[in-house]
């Protein structure tokens, strides 16, 4: 059996008195320690889908499960990273990481060095004492990490967590998040519009459609953790995602020249 499991879900809300179908008949199944990227355009049910996965939001049809147990409220177990990092300002970064440790009854220095060990794997030791509004965007975001991390979670949702980067900082997470997906073995479902970060990241990339939200098409990243931008094998795959899209004919390669 899948570790999560998504069966025939239908998501419906009503918009000026009229139904309309956010999600329809999606089937996923997603094993434990994969690394999922759903990709697809504005309005496609990308967020719809994760804030169901995550709790936050309920089924209109179908059923979902994780670890066989029916998805029904947030859980401990799993956190989700936004865009906006959701740090608080008036605490010091180190406070910030505590912070989901809190509600566990730990003592203060196990709590402190909890979070210690995960700012120095995102490269933030130096910073436990500033606050987040002396931090760039980026680094507020790897604190936003350390605190996901450090309660341990056996999944991670992300929603286009590095959309307001910048390219080079963007490109330096996401190889930080590989490295974390791969060395923590965390579940992770990553929702990005951005195809090169889907593939930069994902074990499978989940393209979905808008008006009702659908899964199209599932693309397997045969990559192995080599995630080198300019090899051939990575714009292979980068070529399959745009032909989904139909954003190049499938049978031209000139496109790289
Ligand atoms: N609470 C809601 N009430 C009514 N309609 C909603 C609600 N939430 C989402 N929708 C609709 O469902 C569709 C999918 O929204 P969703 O936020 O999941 O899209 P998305 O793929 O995440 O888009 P984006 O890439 O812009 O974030 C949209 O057309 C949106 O208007
Ligand atoms: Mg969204």
């Amino acid at each position: 059996m899948s570790y999560i499991d998504i069966q025939d879900v239908s998501r419906n809300y009503s918009q000026n008195g009229q139904t309309f179908c956010a999600l329809q008949q999606v089937n996923l199944r997603i094993s434990r320690g994969e690394f999922i990227c759903l990709l697809g355009p504005s309005g496609c049910g990308k967020s719809t889908l994760l804030n169901i996965l995550a709790g936050f939001d309920k089924v209109s049809e179908g059923s979902i499960t994780i670890g066989g147990a029916p998805v029904t409220k947030p859980s401990v177990k799993h956190v989700t990273i936004f865009q906006n990092y959701g740090l608080l300002p008036w605490r010091t970064v180190e406070k910030n990481v505590e912070l989901g440790l809190e509600s566990l009854s730990m003592p203060a220095d196990k709590r402190q060095k909890i979070a210690q060990k995960y700012l120095s794997l995102v490269g933030l030791k130096e910073f436990a004492q500033s606050h987040p509004a002396e931090l760039s965007g980026g680094m507020q975001q790897r604190v936003a990490i350390a605190r996901a991390l450090a309660v341990d979670p056996e999944i991670l949702f992300m929603d286009e967590p590095f959309a307001a980067l910048d390219a080079l900082t963007r490109m330096k997470l996401q190889d930080e998040i590989s490295a974390i997906n791969r060395s923590q073995h965390k579940t992770i479902i990553f929702v990005t519009h951005d195809i090169d970060e889907a593939v930069v990241l994902a074990d499978r990339i989940v393209i979905m459609t808008p008006n009702p939200g659908r899964i199209k098409t599932i693309i397997p990243v045969d990559l192995h953790g080599q995630r080198d931008r300019t090899s051939p094998d990575f714009l292979r795959i980068r070529d399959h995602v745009f032909a989904e899209f139909s954003l190049k004919p499938a049978d031209t390669t000139e496109y790289y020249i």
